[in-house]
């Protein structure tokens, strides 16, 4: 699949269309309360320029995993208000439990050009994580036009990210385009030398990615809690530290098939050790072979940051994924901040994909020094990883 190749919203006429377009407004929410806004306003320069150009916009996402059933506390209700203050209209909910209902179909009738209204939680239907021929003709109906925009469920092959794309023109919107340009440009054509960052608690979460990357880059780093798998392959004690015992082989084989083809794999040589996995633990700093039992690894050491900015400095382009330790607790942050200070003074193309080292970055105040932050968290992974993914396969290719 070539991404870049997919029509856009620029290849198509919306003047006066109905045009359905997938967002990923799943948000965080707590009571009610949407706390991370950032995907609302990533879709926002789509919605933006299908209302300047005329099209009757039908929102459509999901939020959460209802499982197929009405659940009022899934309601995109506040998503809705959220769209309203931004756009400065109101943009409607139409509030069917069945998401093509009464009120949806009513509302798809009387909008106006430039006009925005907004369908229920698609998960609240049975078919749609099934991708069910008669959920994706349902939605399909209440169109002329297929607009996906939703990269952060580009990876799920479902009715309103895929199936619908066989009833209707479809083409994508500027974030999809946006990830890919970033992502797709990193992965294909990078400035040199590509590092990747890759942290987070399991290597086998990350051994698709690995076993891509090292095709592709010049350093990678590893960080977090899977470097301890790495550590335990090369026969250090690694105390308490997260193992995982069945991926040892498997990290063995990316440290060998690294060296065959030159590329540079760093893992902690020292680590920010503590008695129990607690924030406020008593902890001391000790050398990657001489993790002693009852202590576990929850930070990169001061020799490692060294070693890991060291090889940041002169980077071209960077890829980050995962924190390098517990990042949310202050005790054990200093190794991500340390990485996160490198990438935003090294002056590469850095791109931030994942959930959890978004949420680091975010956090620790680096968002602005980073040139890409994707929205998408599996998504990312699955890109990252070299796979096709099926919410950008099912769009048009351009003539
Ligand atoms: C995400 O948050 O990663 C996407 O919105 C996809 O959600 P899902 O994992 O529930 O499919």
């Amino acid at each position: 699949m070539d991404a870049l190749n997919k029509k856009t919203i620029e290849d198509i006429d919306v003047k006066g269309k109905r045009v359905i377009a997938r967002c990923d407004f799943n948000v965080p929410l707590k009571d009610g309360v949407i706390t991370n806004d950032k995907r609302i306003v990533a879709a926002l320069p789509t919605i933006k320029y299908l209302m300047e150009n005329g099209a009757k916009v039908i929102l459509c996402s999901h939020l959460g995993r209802p499982k197929g059933e009405y659940k009022p506390e899934f309601s995109l209700a506040p998503v809705a208000a959220k769209l309203s203050e931004y756009l400065g209209v109101e943009v409607k909910l139409a509030e069917d439990e069945n998401v093509v209902g009464e009120n949806a179909k009513a509302m798809a009738a009387e909008l106006k050009d430039g006009e925005v209204m907004l369908l229920e939680n698609v998960r609240y239907r049975k078919e749609e994580t099934k991708n069910e021929e008669s959920f994706s003709k349902e939605l399909a109906s209440l169109g002329d036009i297929f607009v996906n925009d939703a990269f952060g469920t580009a990876h799920r092959a479902h009715c309103s990210t895929t199936g619908i794309a066989s009833y209707l023109p479809a083409v994508c919107g500027y974030l999809i385009q946006k990830e890919i340009k970033f992502m797709g440009g990193a992965l294909s054509d990078p400035k040199r030398p590509l590092v990747a960052i890759l942290g987070g608690a399991k290597v086998s979460d990350k051994i698709g990615v690995i076993s891509n990357l090292i095709e592709k880059c010049d350093t990678i780093i590893i960080g977090g809690g899977m470097a301890y798998t790495f550590m335990k392959y090369l026969g250090h004690n690694i105390g308490d530290s997260l193992l995982e015992a069945d991926w040892v082989e498997k990290a063995g084989e990316m440290m060998k098939s690294a060296e065959e083809k030159g590329v540079k794999f760093l893992i902690p040589v020292d680590n920010k050790v503590g008695k129990e996995y607690d924030e406020n633990t008593e902890a001391m700093i000790v050398n990657s072979d001489e993790i002693p039992d009852g202590w576990m690894g929850l930070d990169i050491g001061p020799k490692t940051q060294e070693v890991f900015a060291d090889a940041i400095k002169g980077a071209g382009t960077v890829i980050w994924n995962g924190p390098m330790g517990v990042s949310e607790w202050d005790n054990f942050a200093a190794g991500t901040i340390c990485v996160a200070n490198a990438v935003a003074e090294s002056g590469a193309v850095s791109i931030i994909g994942g959930g959890d080292s978004v949420a680091a970055v975010t956090k620790l105040g680096f968002a602005d020094k980073m040139s890409h932050i994707s929205t998408g968290g599996g998504a990312s992974l699955e890109f990252l990883e070299g796979k096709d993914l099926p919410g950008i396969c099912a769009l048009n290719d351009k003539d």
